[in-house]
């Protein structure tokens, strides 16, 4: 392969927050382009921020990143470090890790440190930019919430995993007459069990976005019961709230989840459905399942382009931005655009009508 100019001679990278499928793709697209297209030399950073903390690095070579596309997890590590926030059980102050940070940068001679990770990752991107560091961030997460892009990546192997579980409860559903609840993940945004929801044929979904109504819930499963559809589906994300939470000042819904939400929201809905309507209801909580395994055939291309367009940026010099996929095409956003922010499901996204066209109920008669 002919080798192109490039600004960019040596770069760090990391991945950081939760791992998700799709996390080795995205480094072996980034690193392979940016190795046999431009030249450029790269540096593996362990953990995280951790790693450039405690300056856990080491450089690179192509057989690293050979025959990992396939693969889960990340190669690099990965941990919630926030060095920008000082955190239970820290030893170090902040200002003394984001001090590590810019000193290990400098001793590397790094051009830029590329950054994949979710919202928080790019947050701390857009802040060491702002530091004077050339950063570049890709968006990752199975909770698709990330403001400027499209799409992240992790999002479809998790919805595969997700629609599966729902698939097989399905089955044992009906075996049993019984409600089934599924909690999904998603943080505090709806993407993960609105999209599983509908691949799965959930009866009721239920998304933060949308605060629930137990009674509207129990209609709508005592309708189905009476049309003669024994069994049901619930699908729950992990940030559901109900109508009187939603209506509760911040402190005072905190104080209220500690009471009920045990152990977890699925658990608290299941039993809200057997009071309200008698019927025999079971939790399954999916949990960490969704962001294991193999990244799927839609997240290794969308990791793939995701890093061969960051060997691009920084063959350019273009810093301080997010590769993203807007329409058909990916592009970038400056950094500032995903910091600071989550992106939740409107309310009127057509794939909540979507689902209630088919009779979903989406835990509200409001909508
Ligand atoms: O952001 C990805 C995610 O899996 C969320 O869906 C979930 O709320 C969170 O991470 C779990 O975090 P942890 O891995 O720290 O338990």
């Amino acid at each position: 392969m002919e080798t192109r100019q490039s600004i960019t001679k040596v770069f760090g990278i990391l991945t950081a927050g939760g791992d998700c499928p799709g996390l080795n793709a995205a480094i072996r697209g980034v690193c392979r382009a940016a190795h046999d297209r431009y030249n450029m030399a790269v540096i593996g950073i362990a953990n995280g921020y951790r790693g450039l903390i405690d300056e856990d690095v080491r450089e690179l070579q192509p057989k690293d990143f050979a025959g990992i596309l396939t693969q889960g997890g990340t190669i690099l590590g990965a941990s919630r470090e926030k060095p920008f926030k000082s955190q239970p059980g820290d030893v170090e102050m902040s200002e003394e890790k984001v001090q590590a940070i810019k000193e290990h940068y400098r001793k590397l001679k790094l051009d830029c440190l590329v950054v994949l990770g979710g919202n928080g990752t790019n947050t701390t991107g857009y802040l060491l930019a702002q530091e004077g560091l050339n950063i570049l961030g890709l968006p990752k997460t199975i909770d698709n919430d990330i403001v400027g892009t499209d799409q992240t990546f992790g999002f479809h192997s998790a919805l595969a995993i997700a629609t599966e579980a729902i698939d097989r409860l399905h089955s044992t559903a009906q075996s049993h007459n019984r409600v089934m609840v599924i909690e999904l993940m998603g943080h505090k945004a709806g993407w993960l069990s609105l999209y599983a929801g509908v691949a799965g044929g959930g009866d009721v979904i239920l998304i933060p976005e949308i605060p629930y109504d137990i009674k509207a819930i129990g209609r709508h499963l005592i309708h189905r019961s009476q049309s003669g559809k024994r069994f049901s589906i619930v699908v729950v994300a992990e940030g559901a709230l109900s109508v009187e939470e939603f209506r509760m000042d911040k402190k005072e819904r905190k104080k209220y989840r500690e009471q009920t939400v045990i152990p977890s929201i699925g658990y608290r809905v299941a039993k809200e459905i057997e009071v309200e309507t008698g019927m025999e209801t079971r939790a399954t909580v999916l949990g960490y399942v969704q962001r294991g395994g193999i990244p799927c055939a839609t997240d290794r291309v969308l990791a793939t382009s995701f890093g061969t367009a960051a060997a691009d940026l920084l063959a350019k010099g273009m810093y301080g931005r997010m590769v993203a996929l807007i329409g058909n095409g990916i592009d970038s956003v400056d950094l500032s655009v995903p910091a600071g922010k989550t992106k939740p499901v409107p309310v009127n996204h057509y794939m909540v009508d979507t689902a209630i066209s088919v009779g979903t109920c989406m835990g509200t008669h409001r909508i």
